[in-house]
Formats: structure tokens, sequence, C-alpha cells
């Protein structure tokens, strides 16, 4: 149907007839001459229809998202009209004939930025008709070309495993399919492969790989859908160097592949308490050039109970973020960001504006100097590095909850200040704790999941003290965002059975939940180890994208909707019977 493709045009092409195919997109009438913006997935061109070519009654007659086939004869543009940011700006095509291939009713969008998320999803055909869109599946589709190359040559084996199978706690709630056969037994949709793919090591495939569709019902944010995408890896006979090494290639060349960026040659590697403790977050942004410090030693002595409290307690702590010239900041900033961080559990948050870095107290501006003497501010000023202009925030409190709000804190104030630096920045997090303890629950969670390995001698030392253990489990952050996560495993089932304990399972439901897991642990399982990455975060961060859903073709929404075909939706009264359920 057509000789090449709308974006490829170019000089060389200069004085050739071509055809194309593609949509009609802005289209002006100037005094007689027509210009078209031809668009197909390659790019736009200029098509000309002068006022006596055979095509202008059919030219004419052309609205937006017109599908057309154009045929007609390259033309250089004079100097003076030529439009750089255009890759075929430099010529356009002297049109001789417009058929029209169909006829589009009026756009129910503009097709533009400025449409809402709700129009957008509604026409979601539409809106990936447009070059933003267009770039961001292909660049996806590159990167998935990349991983699946690299991995090939790493060894590794591409598997697949069922959709519809037994629940993997991930720590959201289930999918479920009730079966037609099996009255009121249900199946789950995998929340990850993770048992399969450590079944597959217990069957000797030593390096598997699949791009797997997860379905987690979960609150939704920008970085979460209820259907996602991951890169499940799983290795036999590692540690968690083994897996981290092959975890570092790949995304390296990903990244060249996809992107040609060069990401460093070691990735560096943080403990989760450093990480809370430096930058209030398991998911440090390394591009904002601020930390966290802490000041107990200089302020236990104190009247100011705010501070010296928690500063004289092991479990608390009082850390400054120093923002460099934040002594700009108005009164009503400053209670902006102490909502901001009261949202996230701050009680308050104490400042210090420093006007003059040589003058000590006086030199100070601040609701708090009058608690400080001299000491304590020549200790603050040394530990944070506080300059003239700089302002500092203090958080005093429990040492989880103040790492938290100040982490979130540096953030805000690293976006709002434009201190987010450019480029690429890796990093690994590990020594989780092994549990977190639920207040509400009274017990345990798995702060990965409970096939994460503890860092312990063996299961009788979990179980002597299972609030100190740490994890072999690690997780990859890039520029602030979790791209990745994964462990080693418990591949002893006394081990596995000691987790479970903890975590209050008890024989019964593990031997109903994951029998077949423990049953599998007892024929000579290898240890094992693996990985799974966020495709769709990594799709969004290579495209620019805040939030997956521009990097995923068909998104549900924040509320778990896909507007397109308004699923989910009522099913009638017999199907649902032949399902053993009741609609309501
Ligand atoms: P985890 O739960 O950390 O680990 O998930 C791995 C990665 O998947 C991405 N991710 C999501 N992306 C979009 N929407 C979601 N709702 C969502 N949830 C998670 C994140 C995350 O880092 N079985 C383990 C992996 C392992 O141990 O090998 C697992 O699923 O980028
Ligand atoms: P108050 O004595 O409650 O008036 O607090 C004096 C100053 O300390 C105010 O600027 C509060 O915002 C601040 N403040 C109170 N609680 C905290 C806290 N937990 N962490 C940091 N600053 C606090």
């Amino acid at each position: 149907m057509r000789t090449h493709l709308c974006g490829e045009i170019n000089e060389q092409l200069a004085d050739q007839s071509v055809v194309l195919c593609g949509w009609v997109g802005r289209r002006r009438d100037l005094g007689g001459l027509i210009f078209i913006g031809l668009r197909d997935h390659a790019g736009t061109v200029q098509i000309v229809v002068e006022p006596d070519s055979p095509a202008f009654g059919d030219a004419e007659s052309l609205r937006q998202e017109y599908c057309v086939r154009i045929s007609g004869t390259v033309r250089m543009r004079p100097e003076s009209q030529w439009n750089e940011s255009m890759a075929t700006g430099k010529i356009e095509i002297v049109a001789d004939r417009v058929e029209l291939l169909n006829a589009s009713a009026p756009m129910p969008l503009m097709m533009t930025d400025e449409d809402g998320e709700e129009i957008r999803l509604k026409y979601r055909y539409l809106d990936l008709r447009r070059p933003r869109m267009q770039n961001n599946l292909r660049t996806r589709a590159r990167m998935y070309r990349a991983i699946r190359n690299s991995l090939d040559r790493m060894g590794f084996t591409e598997l697949e495993t069922p959709i519809l199978t037994k629940a993997t706690p991930e720590g959201a709630r289930d999918y479920l399919v009730p079966s037609r056969v099996h009255a009121g037994q249900y199946f789950a949709l995998p929340q990850s492969p993770q048992l399969f793919k450590q079944l597959l090591m217990m069957s000797g495939m030593d390096r598997y790989y699949q791009i797997a569709r997860c379905f987690r019902d979960e609150d939704l944010r920008a970085d979460r859908q209820p259907e996602f995408t991951q890169l499940d890896i799983e290795m036999a006979f590692v540690d968690e160097q083994g897996v981290q090494d092959c975890a570092e290639s790949l995304i390296r060349e990903v990244f060249r592949e996809t992107l040609d960026v060069k990401l460093p040659e070691s990735f560096p590697r943080i403990t989760w308490h450093d990480a809370m403790d430096r930058y209030g977050s398991d998911k440090p942004d390394l591009r904002i050039p601020m930390k966290l410090v802490s000041v107990d030693e200089h302020v236990a002595h104190i009247e100011f109970r705010v501070f010296s409290g928690p500063a004289n307690d092991d479990d608390s702590r009082v850390a400054v973020l120093r923002v460099p010239g934040g002594a700009e900041l108005s009164r009503k900033q400053i209670d902006e960001y102490t909502k901001y961080v009261g949202r996230h559990g701050a009680r308050g948050l104490a400042w210090i504006k420093v006007n003059d870095s040589e003058a000590g107290l006086e030199g100070l501006q601040s609701p708090v100097t009058k608690f400080l003497d001299d000491k304590a501010w020549q200790g603050i000023a040394t530990a944070s590095g506080a300059e003239s202009g700089d302002i500092l925030f203090f958080g005093s409190g429990d040492w989880f909850t103040v790492s938290n709000f100040m982490g979130q804190l540096l953030v805000k104030v690293g976006r709002d200040r434009g201190l987010v630096g450019e480029g690429w920045m890796p990093l690994w997090v590990n020594q989780f704790p092994m549990f977190e303890w639920d207040e509400d629950r009274g017990r345990f969670m798995a702060m990965h999941h409970p096939f994460t390995a503890p860092v312990v001698a063996d299961y009788e030392a979990l179980l002597a003290n299972p609030g100190k253990a740490l994890s072999k489990g690690y997780d990859m952050v890039l520029n602030g965002a979790e791209i990745g996560g994964g462990s080693i495993r418990v591949h002893k089932p006394e081990m596995q059975q000691a987790v479970f304990q903890l975590l209050g399972i008890d024989e019964e439901e593990a031997e109903l939940k994951f029998g077949f897991l423990l049953e599998a642990l007892k024929y000579g399982c290898p240890p094992h180890g693996g990985i799974a990455f966020g495709l769709d975060r990594i799709a969004a961060l290579m495209s620019g994208e805040d939030s997956i859903r521009d990097v995923i073709a068909f998104p549900k929404t924040t509320t778990a909707q896909c507007l397109l075909t308004s699923a989910p939706s009522p099913i009638p009264d017999e199907q649902v019977a032949e399902l053993h359920i009741r609609n309501l």
C-alpha cells in the first residue's frame, strides 16, 4: 500500500515519488494551499496540496484523524522554512493523489498532554496514537529485547508458570477465580511466580527467567497497578553476591542497549538501617544531594524535652536535614512542610534559619534557639555542616517514624527546590530486618516474603531471637524507585517451618497453603536465590514518565477498572450460579 513511512522521508529522497499511509494530524488551509501533517508510527511529514492539484478536492474534505493514502513527490523546502525540530523538517510532499481509506468521527479527546486521565483511558486506542505513547511502548519493547538477549547469553532458560494457581503471599490481597468443576473451590491469580520459580530450581533448571504477569489486589498509586509485569529470575547454587552480580550486568546491558546509557561498573550497597538513618528511606534517591544527620549527642543535655527525651532513648533519634539556601523559605512554606510531615506521623518540625554562621546563637533565627546553648549549637552546626543562608529542619521521636518523615521531607524539599540532579543513580539496599512487628495484628510480618532466608546459623538461632534477625533480601533502587527485589531463599524444611511458625502460620495452615513446598524441600533442594524486577517501573523511568500507566498499553485506573472495556462488569445470574456463587 505504501512505499515509505512518513517519519523516514528526508532530503535524500528529494524529487522522488512516494506513497504514504497514515492519519491526518493538523490541517491548515492557507489561501488556496492546503497543508496536512500526515502521521504514522514512524513520525509526521508535511503534505502540500496545491490549488491546481487533482487531489485538491479530496484534500479539502479531510478532517482530523481521517485515515488516508497519499501519493506525491518529495520537494526540498526553501531554507527559510526548514523546521529543525522535525526529522522531516527540510522537505515536504507535493501531493498528486489523496485517497480516503476511512473517515473519522470527531475526536472525543484533543490527543495532547492536556487530555484528562479518564478520557485517555476510555479512548486508549486513540491516546496511543500520540507520538509520546508510541515512543513509550517502543522503548519498552526495546527493553524486552535487550533483557532476553542478555539473559539468553548468560545461560538462562525462559519458562512459563501458571496463571490459574494457588495463592502466593506477597503482601497484597488475591484475585480469585471460582472453579466451576469443583464447587466452593478457588484458584488464585499469582501475586508473583515465587513458589514455581523456586520449584524450578529444585527441578534442576539452574537458571530461569520469565517475563511474568502478576496480580495484586492492593491500594493503587502512580507506581502500582493491579496487574503488572515482573522480570522474574531464579538461580541455583548462588549467594547474594552471585544474584546481584548477574542482576547488575543485566541492568547495565539493558540500559546500554535500550537508551545508550552507561550505568556505573559497580552499584553501591547500603544496609537498610543505614539507608533509613541517612536518607530516611529504603529507596533513596541519590540524585538529591542531601542527607539526614543524627545530633542526639549534642542535644542530650538540654532542657528542651522534645529533643533531649528522644536523644537519651536508644530507640529514638533527633535528625537534622540541612537545606542549602533554605533560609529564604517563608513562614508559610515552613508551615506547609510542617503539615506535610504531619501527614507522615510527625508531631512537629523544629527549624533553625542560619543567618550568620560566624555569629553563634546570635546568628540564628528559630523558635527553638532559646532552648539551645553554645555547646549544643556548635555540635549541631559541625555535624550538619550548616552555612549562612541555610535552614535546618529537626525531627525528633521514635527512630523509624522520624527517619521516615524526615526522608519524605528530604525528597519533597529536594524536588521543590530543584535540587534533583541529572543522570542515573542505582544502588542496592540489603540486610533488611527479617520481620517487622505488626502492632494491630500482634505478630511478626515478613519484610520481604516468607521464603526469604535469614542471616543466622540455623533455625534454632532464628527462633531464639527473631526480632533482631536480618534477612538475605535485597532491593535494587534507581533514582528513588524500587525497581527490583529479591533474596536468597530458605532451602531447608526445618528453617521454612520455623519462619512460618514465627509468622503465626501454624502447622495445619502451613500444610494447607504450602504443603507442596515443604514436601519439595525434602528432596535435595539446592541453595538458591533470585530477584524480580518491576518492568513497568523501569519502563516509566526510561521514558521519563511519572506514572507506570503511561508505559502500559491498556492500564487500569487507580480504582482498578478498565475504562475502555468497562471491566469489571456484572455477569448474569445463570453464569454466576454455574460457579457455585451468588450475585448479591
Ligand atoms: P516484590 O514484591 O518486591 O518481589 O516485587 C518485585 C518488583 O515488582 C514491582 N512491583 C510492582 N510494579 C507495579 N505494580 C505493582 N503493584 C507492583 N508490586 C511490585 C516493584 C518490585 O520491586 N517474589 C518477589 C521477588 C523475589 O523474591 O524474587 C517479589 O514479587 O518494582
Ligand atoms: P512546642 O514546645 O510543642 O511548641 O514545640 C516547639 C518546637 O518544636 C516547634 O517548632 C515544633 O514544631 C517543634 N517540635 C515539636 N515536636 C517535634 C518533633 N517531634 N520533632 C521535631 N520538632 C518538633
